[in-house]
Protein backbone atom coordinates (compact mmCIF):
# COMPACT_ATOMS: atom_id res chain seq x y z
CA UNK A 1 0.00 0.00 0.00
CA UNK A 2 1.19 3.22 -1.08
CA UNK A 3 1.95 5.89 2.26
CA UNK A 4 -0.56 8.11 2.20
CA UNK A 5 -0.94 11.60 5.23
CA UNK A 6 -2.53 14.84 5.10
CA UNK A 7 -3.88 14.94 8.74
CA UNK A 8 -6.62 18.32 9.46
CA UNK A 9 -3.97 20.57 10.68
CA UNK A 10 -2.01 20.34 7.06
CA UNK A 11 -5.49 21.16 5.39
CA UNK A 12 -5.67 24.20 7.70
CA UNK A 13 -1.86 25.18 6.79
CA UNK A 14 -2.84 24.41 3.06
CA UNK A 15 -5.52 27.09 3.14
CA UNK A 16 -3.33 29.54 5.04
CA UNK A 17 -0.85 29.37 2.58
CA UNK A 18 -3.06 29.91 0.10
CA UNK A 19 -4.65 33.02 1.38
CA UNK A 20 -0.48 34.09 2.24
CA UNK A 21 1.45 33.49 -0.74
CA UNK A 22 -0.07 36.48 -3.02
CA UNK A 23 1.23 39.30 -0.40
CA UNK A 24 5.14 36.76 -0.85
CA UNK A 25 8.05 37.92 -2.76
CA UNK A 26 10.66 34.67 -2.29
CA UNK A 27 9.60 31.28 -0.75
CA UNK A 28 11.91 29.18 0.71
CA UNK A 29 11.55 25.33 0.64
CA UNK A 30 13.50 23.57 3.25
CA UNK A 31 13.99 19.92 1.48
CA UNK A 32 15.46 17.22 3.00
CA UNK A 33 19.28 16.87 1.52
CA UNK A 34 18.76 13.09 1.58
CA UNK A 35 15.63 12.73 -0.61
CA UNK A 36 15.26 16.37 -2.05
CA UNK A 37 13.03 15.01 -4.58
CA UNK A 38 10.45 13.11 -2.26
CA UNK A 39 10.58 16.42 0.40
CA UNK A 40 9.64 18.50 -2.75
CA UNK A 41 5.95 19.55 -1.78
CA UNK A 42 3.86 19.46 -5.15
CA UNK A 43 1.22 21.06 -3.49
CA UNK A 44 2.98 24.11 -2.61
CA UNK A 45 4.34 24.43 -6.71
CA UNK A 46 0.45 24.59 -7.33
CA UNK A 47 -0.24 27.20 -4.83
CA UNK A 48 2.87 29.59 -5.82
CA UNK A 49 1.51 29.09 -9.28
CA UNK A 50 -1.67 30.32 -8.43
CA UNK A 51 -0.68 33.40 -6.55
CA UNK A 52 1.29 34.51 -9.88
CA UNK A 53 4.48 31.97 -9.45
CA UNK A 54 7.09 33.09 -7.02
CA UNK A 55 11.12 32.44 -7.00
CA UNK A 56 12.18 29.55 -4.80
CA UNK A 57 14.94 29.19 -2.75
CA UNK A 58 15.55 25.62 -2.26
CA UNK A 59 17.57 24.71 1.02
CA UNK A 60 18.97 21.39 1.60
CA UNK A 61 18.49 21.10 4.74
CA UNK A 62 20.53 18.43 6.89
CA UNK A 63 23.20 18.06 4.81
CA UNK A 64 25.06 16.72 7.53
CA UNK A 65 23.43 13.44 6.72
CA UNK A 66 23.31 13.18 3.03
CA UNK A 67 26.06 12.04 0.81
CA UNK A 68 27.73 15.46 -0.44
CA UNK A 69 28.69 14.70 -3.96
CA UNK A 70 24.51 13.36 -4.60
CA UNK A 71 23.81 16.70 -3.12
CA UNK A 72 26.15 18.79 -5.33
CA UNK A 73 24.20 16.99 -8.12
CA UNK A 74 20.97 17.97 -6.55
CA UNK A 75 22.26 21.89 -6.24
CA UNK A 76 23.29 21.91 -9.60
CA UNK A 77 20.15 20.53 -10.95
CA UNK A 78 17.87 22.71 -8.78
CA UNK A 79 19.43 25.79 -9.83
CA UNK A 80 19.53 25.29 -13.19
CA UNK A 81 15.41 25.34 -12.71
CA UNK A 82 14.03 28.91 -13.77
CA UNK A 83 13.50 31.29 -10.94
CA UNK A 84 15.20 28.95 -8.46
CA UNK A 85 18.16 29.32 -6.33
CA UNK A 86 19.89 26.43 -4.27
CA UNK A 87 22.07 26.36 -1.21
CA UNK A 88 23.19 23.01 1.41
CA UNK A 89 22.24 23.76 4.89
CA UNK A 90 22.82 22.34 8.23
CA UNK A 91 22.06 23.01 11.78
CA UNK A 92 25.67 23.49 12.66
CA UNK A 93 25.50 27.08 10.97
CA UNK A 94 25.06 29.32 13.65
CA UNK A 95 24.98 32.17 11.48
CA UNK A 96 22.32 30.76 8.71
CA UNK A 97 20.95 33.97 7.67
CA UNK A 98 24.21 34.86 6.33
CA UNK A 99 23.24 32.21 3.58
CA UNK A 100 20.10 32.90 3.28
CA UNK A 101 19.25 36.44 3.04
CA UNK A 102 21.82 37.03 0.35
CA UNK A 103 19.98 33.87 -1.77
CA UNK A 104 16.78 35.81 -1.13
CA UNK A 105 17.75 39.18 -2.31
CA UNK A 106 19.25 37.83 -5.26
CA UNK A 107 16.19 36.19 -5.84
CA UNK A 108 13.86 39.53 -5.84
CA UNK A 109 16.49 42.47 -6.51
CA UNK A 110 13.42 45.22 -6.96
CA UNK A 111 12.48 44.18 -3.13
CA UNK A 112 14.23 45.18 -0.31
CA UNK A 113 14.64 48.57 1.93
CA UNK A 114 11.98 50.17 4.60
CA UNK A 115 9.61 51.38 1.81
CA UNK A 116 9.35 47.86 0.24
CA UNK A 117 10.33 44.79 2.63
CA UNK A 118 11.09 41.47 0.94
CA UNK A 119 8.70 39.21 2.16
CA UNK A 120 9.51 35.30 2.32
CA UNK A 121 8.03 32.60 3.31
CA UNK A 122 9.27 29.56 4.48
CA UNK A 123 7.77 26.38 4.19
CA UNK A 124 9.36 22.27 4.63
CA UNK A 125 7.47 18.91 5.06
CA UNK A 126 7.24 17.83 8.66
CA UNK A 127 10.99 17.04 10.66
CA UNK A 128 13.02 18.46 8.09
CA UNK A 129 14.54 20.97 10.81
CA UNK A 130 12.38 24.31 10.18
CA UNK A 131 11.56 24.68 13.87
CA UNK A 132 16.20 24.20 14.48
CA UNK A 133 16.84 26.67 11.77
CA UNK A 134 14.09 28.95 12.96
CA UNK A 135 15.56 29.00 16.11
CA UNK A 136 18.94 29.43 14.92
CA UNK A 137 17.44 32.57 12.95
CA UNK A 138 15.23 34.41 16.01
CA UNK A 139 18.15 33.94 18.22
CA UNK A 140 17.74 36.38 20.79
CA UNK A 141 14.68 38.24 18.82
CA UNK A 142 11.56 37.32 19.84
CA UNK A 143 9.05 35.94 16.74
CA UNK A 144 5.98 37.36 16.36
CA UNK A 145 3.09 35.31 16.36
CA UNK A 146 -0.57 36.34 14.84
CA UNK A 147 -0.52 39.39 16.85
CA UNK A 148 -1.47 41.47 13.42
CA UNK A 149 -4.24 41.23 10.78
CA UNK A 150 -3.57 38.64 8.30
CA UNK A 151 -1.02 37.19 10.10
CA UNK A 152 -2.76 33.64 10.63
CA UNK A 153 -2.61 31.99 14.29
CA UNK A 154 -0.69 28.71 12.37
CA UNK A 155 2.04 31.72 10.78
CA UNK A 156 4.96 33.66 12.86
CA UNK A 157 6.85 35.85 11.32
CA UNK A 158 10.45 36.76 12.31
CA UNK A 159 12.91 39.72 11.04
CA UNK A 160 15.42 38.43 8.99
CA UNK A 161 16.92 41.97 8.48
CA UNK A 162 15.73 45.26 9.01
CA UNK A 163 14.02 44.92 5.59
CA UNK A 164 13.36 41.20 5.37
CA UNK A 165 10.40 39.36 6.97
CA UNK A 166 10.23 35.76 7.20
CA UNK A 167 6.50 34.31 7.13
CA UNK A 168 6.88 30.48 9.09
CA UNK A 169 4.65 27.71 8.56
CA UNK A 170 3.41 24.67 10.02
CA UNK A 171 5.38 21.56 8.45
CA UNK A 172 2.89 20.30 5.38
CA UNK A 173 3.13 17.45 3.16
CA UNK A 174 0.47 16.52 0.29
CA UNK A 175 -2.68 15.24 0.08
CA UNK A 176 -2.18 12.43 -2.69
CA UNK A 177 1.48 11.20 -2.90
CA UNK A 178 1.54 10.08 -6.13
CA UNK A 179 5.73 8.69 -6.63
CA UNK A 180 5.33 5.36 -4.53
CA UNK A 181 9.28 5.55 -3.57
CA UNK A 182 8.64 8.94 -1.91
CA UNK A 183 6.05 7.58 0.62
CA UNK A 184 8.70 5.30 1.20
CA UNK A 185 11.64 7.77 1.57
CA UNK A 186 9.77 10.26 3.39
CA UNK A 187 8.61 7.10 6.16
CA UNK A 188 12.36 6.46 6.87
CA UNK A 189 13.18 10.24 7.00
CA UNK A 190 10.77 10.60 9.63
CA UNK A 191 8.28 13.35 8.23
CA UNK A 192 5.31 10.96 8.17
CA UNK A 193 2.81 10.13 11.16
CA UNK A 194 4.34 6.78 12.71
CA UNK A 195 0.81 5.44 12.66
CA UNK A 196 0.87 5.72 8.51
CA UNK A 197 3.05 3.27 7.67
CA UNK A 198 4.57 -0.37 8.24
CA UNK A 199 7.81 0.00 9.72
CA UNK A 200 8.54 -3.84 7.98
CA UNK A 201 7.52 -2.27 4.68
CA UNK A 202 9.80 0.96 5.36
CA UNK A 203 12.94 -1.03 5.86
CA UNK A 204 13.07 -3.22 3.62
CA UNK A 205 12.24 -0.49 0.30
CA UNK A 206 15.10 1.57 2.75
CA UNK A 207 17.26 -1.81 2.61
CA UNK A 208 17.21 -2.09 -1.05
CA UNK A 209 17.32 1.20 -1.89
CA UNK A 210 20.62 1.63 0.22
CA UNK A 211 22.24 -1.85 -0.87
CA UNK A 212 22.20 -0.57 -4.43
CA UNK A 213 24.49 2.13 -3.80
CA UNK A 214 26.34 1.15 -0.26
CA UNK A 215 26.09 -2.40 -0.24
CA UNK A 216 29.24 -2.67 1.24
CA UNK A 217 28.76 -0.39 4.19
CA UNK A 218 26.10 -2.44 5.07
CA UNK A 219 28.81 -5.44 4.93
CA UNK A 220 30.98 -3.99 7.37
CA UNK A 221 28.10 -2.49 9.82
CA UNK A 222 26.38 -5.37 10.30
CA UNK A 223 29.65 -7.98 9.56
CA UNK A 224 27.52 -9.35 6.35
CA UNK A 225 29.66 -11.78 3.37
CA UNK A 226 28.40 -10.75 -0.42
CA UNK A 227 24.90 -9.36 -0.36
CA UNK A 228 24.55 -10.80 -3.49
CA UNK A 229 22.07 -13.35 -3.51
CA UNK A 230 20.84 -12.14 -0.17
CA UNK A 231 17.12 -11.04 -0.83
CA UNK A 232 15.74 -7.62 0.97
CA UNK A 233 14.00 -9.95 3.38
CA UNK A 234 16.59 -12.30 4.33
CA UNK A 235 18.75 -9.27 4.85
CA UNK A 236 16.40 -7.27 7.14
CA UNK A 237 16.51 -10.80 9.21
CA UNK A 238 20.32 -10.97 9.14
CA UNK A 239 21.10 -7.51 9.81
CA UNK A 240 18.18 -7.47 12.96
CA UNK A 241 20.27 -11.24 14.22
CA UNK A 242 23.53 -9.26 14.03
CA UNK A 243 22.09 -6.60 16.07
CA UNK A 244 20.06 -8.19 18.52
CA UNK A 245 23.20 -10.78 19.16
CA UNK A 246 20.28 -13.92 18.68
CA UNK A 247 21.07 -17.03 19.75
CA UNK A 248 22.02 -19.81 17.08
CA UNK A 249 18.89 -20.64 15.90
CA UNK A 250 16.05 -17.97 17.57
CA UNK A 251 13.97 -16.50 15.84
CA UNK A 252 14.38 -13.11 14.53
CA UNK A 253 11.55 -10.80 14.93
CA UNK A 254 11.36 -8.67 11.68
CA UNK A 255 9.52 -5.53 13.39
CA UNK A 256 12.37 -5.32 16.13
CA UNK A 257 14.95 -5.38 13.02
CA UNK A 258 12.79 -2.74 10.89
CA UNK A 259 13.28 -0.24 14.11
CA UNK A 260 17.27 -1.03 13.99
CA UNK A 261 17.40 -0.49 10.37
CA UNK A 262 15.63 2.78 9.69
CA UNK A 263 17.48 4.26 13.49
CA UNK A 264 20.31 3.07 11.87
CA UNK A 265 19.32 5.08 8.89
CA UNK A 266 18.53 8.01 10.59
CA UNK A 267 21.55 8.45 12.99
CA UNK A 268 23.72 8.10 9.96
CA UNK A 269 25.37 4.49 11.61
CA UNK A 270 25.34 3.93 7.68
CA UNK A 271 27.29 6.79 7.44
CA UNK A 272 26.18 9.85 4.97
CA UNK A 273 23.63 8.45 3.10
CA UNK A 274 21.39 10.08 0.02
CA UNK A 275 18.09 7.86 -1.19
CA UNK A 276 17.77 9.92 -4.75
CA UNK A 277 19.62 11.26 -7.35
CA UNK A 278 17.91 13.88 -9.62
CA UNK A 279 18.01 11.22 -12.30
CA UNK A 280 16.35 8.84 -10.19
CA UNK A 281 13.69 10.48 -9.17
CA UNK A 282 12.68 12.07 -12.83
CA UNK A 283 12.14 8.32 -13.29
CA UNK A 284 10.23 7.94 -10.46
CA UNK A 285 8.12 10.92 -10.76
CA UNK A 286 7.41 9.99 -15.08
CA UNK A 287 6.34 6.28 -14.07
CA UNK A 288 4.14 7.90 -11.25
CA UNK A 289 2.35 10.13 -13.41
CA UNK A 290 1.94 7.16 -15.54
CA UNK A 291 0.39 5.45 -12.67
CA UNK A 292 -1.85 8.02 -12.01
CA UNK A 293 -3.47 8.68 -14.95
CA UNK A 294 -4.29 4.90 -15.68
CA UNK A 295 -5.70 4.66 -11.92
CA UNK A 296 -7.66 8.17 -12.96
CA UNK A 297 -8.83 6.51 -16.24
CA UNK A 298 -9.95 3.40 -14.59
CA UNK A 299 -12.06 5.36 -12.41
CA UNK A 300 -13.66 7.41 -15.11
CA UNK A 301 -14.61 3.97 -16.97
CA UNK A 302 -15.86 2.75 -13.34
CA UNK A 303 -18.29 5.81 -13.29
CA UNK A 304 -19.26 5.42 -17.03
CA UNK A 305 -20.13 2.20 -16.69
CA UNK A 306 -22.31 2.64 -13.54
CA UNK A 307 -26.03 2.25 -14.88
CA UNK A 308 -28.08 5.09 -14.77
CA UNK A 309 -30.03 5.54 -11.22
CA UNK A 310 -33.61 4.78 -11.23
CA UNK A 311 -36.54 6.71 -11.19
CA UNK A 312 -37.39 9.70 -14.00
CA UNK A 313 -38.23 13.06 -12.55
CA UNK A 314 -40.91 12.28 -11.27
CA UNK A 315 -39.29 9.20 -9.30
CA UNK A 316 -36.63 10.63 -7.42
CA UNK A 317 -34.99 7.96 -5.00
CA UNK A 318 -35.28 9.06 -1.55
CA UNK A 319 -31.93 10.50 -0.77
CA UNK A 320 -29.69 8.50 1.78
CA UNK A 321 -27.35 9.74 4.41
CA UNK A 322 -24.71 11.46 3.04
CA UNK A 323 -26.34 12.11 -0.45
CA UNK A 324 -26.28 15.73 -0.23
CA UNK A 325 -24.59 18.13 -2.45
CA UNK A 326 -20.76 17.38 -2.59
CA UNK A 327 -21.30 14.00 -1.09
CA UNK A 328 -20.64 11.62 -4.13
CA UNK A 329 -16.31 11.30 -4.24
CA UNK A 330 -15.15 11.30 -7.56
CA UNK A 331 -12.16 9.77 -9.07
CA UNK A 332 -10.17 13.13 -8.59
CA UNK A 333 -11.57 14.24 -5.23
CA UNK A 334 -9.20 15.16 -3.09
CA UNK A 335 -8.28 12.75 0.04
CA UNK A 336 -10.15 14.32 3.07
CA UNK A 337 -7.80 14.77 5.72
CA UNK A 338 -7.30 12.12 8.03
CA UNK A 339 -7.04 12.37 11.96
CA UNK A 340 -3.60 12.17 13.23
P1 LIG B 1 10.64 20.50 12.03
O1 LIG B 1 10.45 21.76 12.78
O2 LIG B 1 10.87 20.72 10.59
O3 LIG B 1 9.58 19.48 12.27
O4 LIG B 1 12.00 19.81 12.52
P2 LIG B 1 12.85 20.07 13.84
O5 LIG B 1 13.59 21.36 13.78
O6 LIG B 1 12.01 19.81 15.03
O7 LIG B 1 13.95 18.93 13.67
C1 LIG B 1 13.58 17.56 13.58
C2 LIG B 1 14.76 16.73 14.03
O8 LIG B 1 15.86 16.95 13.13
C3 LIG B 1 15.30 17.08 15.40
O9 LIG B 1 15.83 15.90 15.97
C4 LIG B 1 16.46 18.02 15.10
O10 LIG B 1 17.42 18.06 16.13
C5 LIG B 1 17.01 17.39 13.86
N1 LIG B 1 17.73 18.32 12.99
C6 LIG B 1 17.36 19.57 12.62
N2 LIG B 1 18.25 20.11 11.79
C7 LIG B 1 19.21 19.19 11.60
C8 LIG B 1 20.42 19.16 10.82
O11 LIG B 1 20.77 20.07 10.10
N3 LIG B 1 21.14 18.01 10.90
C9 LIG B 1 20.76 16.94 11.66
N4 LIG B 1 21.56 15.88 11.67
N5 LIG B 1 19.65 16.95 12.41
C10 LIG B 1 18.88 18.04 12.36
P3 LIG B 1 15.04 15.07 17.03
O12 LIG B 1 15.88 13.90 17.36
O13 LIG B 1 13.65 14.80 16.53
O14 LIG B 1 14.89 16.04 18.21
P4 LIG B 1 16.04 16.51 19.23
O15 LIG B 1 16.23 15.33 20.11
O16 LIG B 1 17.26 16.86 18.44
O17 LIG B 1 15.41 17.67 19.90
Amino acid sequence: MPIQWFPGHMHATRQALAKRLPDIDVVIELLDARLPGSSTNPLLAELARAAGGKPALKVLNKQDLADPDTTALWLAHLKAQPGTNAIALDASDTAPARQLVPACRALAPLRGGMVKPLRVLICGIPNVGKSTLINTLVGKRKAKTGDEAGITKVEQRIALANDVDLYDTPGMLWPRIVVEESGWHLAASGAVGRNAYDETEVALHLLARVRQHYGQRLQQRYKLGVLDGLSDEALLTELGRKRVALRTGAQVDLQQAAEIAINDFRSTAWGRVSLETPADFAGWQAAGAEREAARKARAAARVARKPPQRGGPDQQPWPGPGSGPGSERGPDAEIEPAKD
